[in-house]
């Protein structure tokens, strides 16, 4: 999920090569795809992160710049994939050049924006709220080409059961996590269960409240369950 965030934002912005890519909250899962996604198309990207601590993951991943929120970005952009929201929304708008896109996709900070009086007026620029819409089959066969290409890294900061989900959420609130976290369902240590009950628990979707539910579970045993 965090993959086709990035990859179908970028592409309603209009991405292609040259154009000058701002992705904030770069250290965290959709940053890291949008990064690197961004990077391979021939952009200049641009990555905010909220400490020191984490520039080293979107450098990596191929930004040219890595930024410690947006105070220093000193040139207009073309695309913005914000994950933060609130004040930082914000900044990114005032760096948007016109003509161009700011894709709201997340909103981490869950804090509110307020625009300044007449921020929004002038040349035309759009603020584009975004969320992944079904049909996925498609632009997963492209993620998954450029995985195996080598061209595109799945990056997991936390590896653990599901039954440690508390662990992998506090991790993640606390901003601990470089890429995604992985939970393990591992029907295994279930077997007292109904086979019934087995085969709900792997359908049922896991919520995180006020989180990002973009969690690939690896499921082990699919068939023992079912
Ligand atoms: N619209 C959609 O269809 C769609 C799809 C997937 C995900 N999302 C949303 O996109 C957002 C990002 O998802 P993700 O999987 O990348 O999450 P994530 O891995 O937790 O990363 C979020 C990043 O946001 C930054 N952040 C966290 N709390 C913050 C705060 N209070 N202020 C400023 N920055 C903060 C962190 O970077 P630093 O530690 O460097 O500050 C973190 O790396 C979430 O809101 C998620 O729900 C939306």
């Amino acid at each position: 999920m965090a993959g086709l965030a990035a990859l179908r934002s970028l592409r309603a912005a209009g991405l292609s090569s040259g154009k000058r890519v701002l992705v904030t909250g770069a250290s965290g899962g959709v940053g890291r795809f949008a990064v690197q996604l961004a990077a391979h198309a021939g952009a200049h990207v641009i990555a905010s992160v909220g400490s020191a601590g984490r520039r080293e993951g979107p450098a990596k991943a191929g930004a040219a710049e890595v930024l410690i929120g947006l105070a220093n970005l000193d040139q207009l952009v073309d695309i913005v994939i914000d994950n933060v929201g609130g004040p930082q929304l914000v900044e990114a708008w005032s760096t948007l050049a016109p003509g161009g896109s700011l894709q709201s996709v997340g909103w981490t900070s869950g804090q509110p924006a307020a625009f300044p009086a007449y921020s929004t007026i002038g040349p035309a620029k759009s603020l584009t709220s975004f969320v992944n819409e079904r049909e996925f089959a498609a632009d997963l066969a492209i993620l998954v080409q450029l995985v195996a290409e080598g061209a595109l890294r799945a990056e997991i900061g936390w590896h653990g059961s599901w039954e440690d989900v508390a662990e992998a959420t506090k991790a993640l609130r606390g901003r601990q996590v470089n890429g995604k976290a992985v939970l393990d369902i591992d029907t295994h240590g279930r077997r007292h269960a109904e086979p019934k009950e087995r085969a709900a628990m792997l359908r049922a979707p896991i919520h995180l409240t006020g989180f990002t539910c973009t969690y690939l579970l690896r499921l082990a045993d699919v068939s023992a369950a079912e």
